[in-house]
């Protein structure tokens, strides 16, 4: 019998950083929540599209071995420089996630963190 895939999650948080194992394929967003670890603010830990890639709510900063957006709206985001929809990515590589700290709704770009579209190989 085969061992399942796994994949390290790092994740650095405004207390300091966790690091989690989690199937390879997992939902990032899901993998946070079941964590504790929520990449929501304040007032979007209860309200929120619930990771239909709709209320951009759930943006995390990706620090390492991002992977390309897939979904239109994370594509848009990635573009222009605000967090990732934790929700629209699925975990197939070891990860470094910063939460985005004293977020109310919504984390604010920074244009230095802009991620490229990566063509697959
Ligand atoms: S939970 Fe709404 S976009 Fe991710």
């Amino acid at each position: 019998m085969t061992e399942p895939i796994t994949h390290t999650l790092t994740v650095i948080t405004p207390e300091g950083q966790v690091t989690l194992n989690v199937p390879d394929g997992a939902n990032l967003r899901q993998a946070l929540l079941a964590a504790d670890l929520s990449p929501h603010g304040a007032l979007s830990r209860r309200a929120n599209c619930g990771g239909r890639g709709l209320c951009a709510t759930c943006g995390v900063w990706i620090e390492a071995n991002a992977p390309a957006p897939s979904h239109w709206h994370d594509r848009i985001g990635a573009a222009f420089g605000y967090p990732r929809l934790s929700c629209q990515i699925a975990v197939h590589a070891p990860l470094l996630v910063r939460l985005v700290p004293n977020k109310i709704i919504w984390g604010k770009p920074e244009r230095a963190r802009r991620y490229r579209a990566q063509s697959p190989e």
